[in-house]
């Protein structure tokens, strides 16, 4: 029997890992769990799972849920919170699987000390690669650990490599819907709503994630996170509009033989008729260039690249910003950071952070600029 902790249970992918836990009794157990602000959620979980310890954001919500546990005559499960708890609920001693699927940079801590702790990690926050790949690829090499994909696209390449060695590929393919926009020409980009950009043609997933898919962002975290899983270099992996989604990545190997992994995920298999591949737009989704440009550089530039992404898409959820103006606001960042190596968590935390506080300033001067209130002659994108 397995034993897994889930850090970000409540999400989207956390929710599907319980259901094929739950679809397999008695080949799991779970140990601990980790939510963000999702009460709820965490104790419905909880009620259900018995783990032996659960962890929230926020103190206060972690005094709320002992009492709502107690209430609900659930004993035995110790409640933690904050950065310290969600490591805590990583390193649990009696876990041997951990799912890393927290949103954005603040599952980094956790997934490195997962790892740290010689945890077999299935990993689907791709942002903590894309801000700290290279330490987390090399500690899982240390620990003699596999880190397992649970991203559609890096899992169909790791599958691939089943059929060939990695010294013998050429280049991987990663595939990519294109997003609700892949047919919205560029000039209507300014005026794209929140609605419309959180309704994705193919997923149902998380709202980061989901905006990330619209502006190609999120292949751009792919394309960093498959440098950094298969130790690729940028230019080895490439991108395929597949609008179908039914071949989710390929493996070039050196003979020129192509690998593809289909998946059954639903009826749009049985239609092969209609396979469709187009090279990517740079131009009219410049995110996916600038991931390019993050993923040769490492270090700073990756950082900083989710670090502003991750503020510009809250910007723009919040109706603070418009939808064309998420690259600006990444561009201007990226733009303003050097290109610097990072050799631990604590220097890309400090670089994260810094980064986020460029990114908010850029996002303010866009807002006041959009309500008239002081011009700004350092940022285009009217
Ligand atoms: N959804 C997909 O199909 C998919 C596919 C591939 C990769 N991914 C990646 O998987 C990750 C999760 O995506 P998702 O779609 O599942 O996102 P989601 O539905 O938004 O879920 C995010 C999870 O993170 C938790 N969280 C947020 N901030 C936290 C904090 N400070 N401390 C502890 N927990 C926190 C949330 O808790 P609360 O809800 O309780 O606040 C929730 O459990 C992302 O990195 C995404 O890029 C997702």
């Amino acid at each position: 029997m397995r034993s897994i902790s889930i850090l970000g249970s409540t999400g989207s992918i956390g929710r599907s890992t319980l259901n094929v836990v739950e679809s397999y009794p008695g080949r799991f157990q779970i140990v601990a769990l980790a939510a963000g602000r999702n009460l709820e959620t965490a104790l419905q979980q909880v009620q259900r799972w018995k783990p032996r310890l659960v962890s929230v954001a926020a103190e206060k919500d972690a005094e709320t849920l002992r009492k709502s546990l107690k209430a609900s005559g659930v004993s035995g499960v110790e409640v933690a919170y904050g950065s310290t708890g969600t490591v805590r609920v990583a390193t649990h001693p009696d876990a041997d699987f951990v799912v890393s699927a927290i949103v954005g940079v603040a599952g980094l801590e956790a997934t490195y000390e997962a790892v740290r702790a010689g945890k077999t990690v299935g990993l689907a926050n791709k942002e903590c690669m894309v801000a700290a790949g290279e330490l987390i690829t090399a500690e899982a090499r240390r620990q003699g650990k596999p880190l397992l994909p649970i991203d559609s696209e890096h899992n169909a390449v790791h599958q691939c490599l089943r059929g060939g060695r990695i010294e013998e590929v050429e280049r991987i393919w990663l595939t990519a819907s294109g997003g609700p926009f892949r047919n919205t020409p560029k000039s209507e980009f300014s005026s794209i709503s929140v609605e419309q950009a959180l309704a994705h043609p193919t997923w149902k997933m998380g709202r980061r994630i989901t905006i990330d898919s619209a502006t190609l962002m999120n292949k751009g975290f792919e394309v960093i996170e498959a440098c950094r899983l298969f130790d690729l270099k940028p230019e080895q992996v490439k991108v395929l509009v597949h609008p179908q989604s039914t071949i989710h990545s390929m493996v070039e190997f050196v003979d020129g033989s192509i690998l593809a992994q289909f998946s059954v995920t639903d009826m749009r298999l049985m239609d092969l008729r209609h396979i469709e591949f187009a090279p990517p737009d740079m131009e009219k989704f410049p995110c996916l260039a600038l991931a390019y440009e993050a993923a040769g550089a490492g270090g700073a530039k990756s950082v900083a690249l989710n670090a502003a992404d991750e503020v510009a898409v809250a910007a723009f959820l919040d109706g603070r910003i418009r939808f064309d103006q998420i690259t600006i606001v990444i561009e201007k960042v990226l733009n303003e950071t050097k290109s610097v190596k990072l050799e631990s968590i604590k220097r890309i935390l400090e670089a994260d952070a810094g980064a986020r506080k460029a990114a908010q300033e850029k996002v303010q001067q866009l807002s006041n600029r959009s309500a008239g209130l002081r011009p700004s002659p350092a940022l285009r994108g009217d």
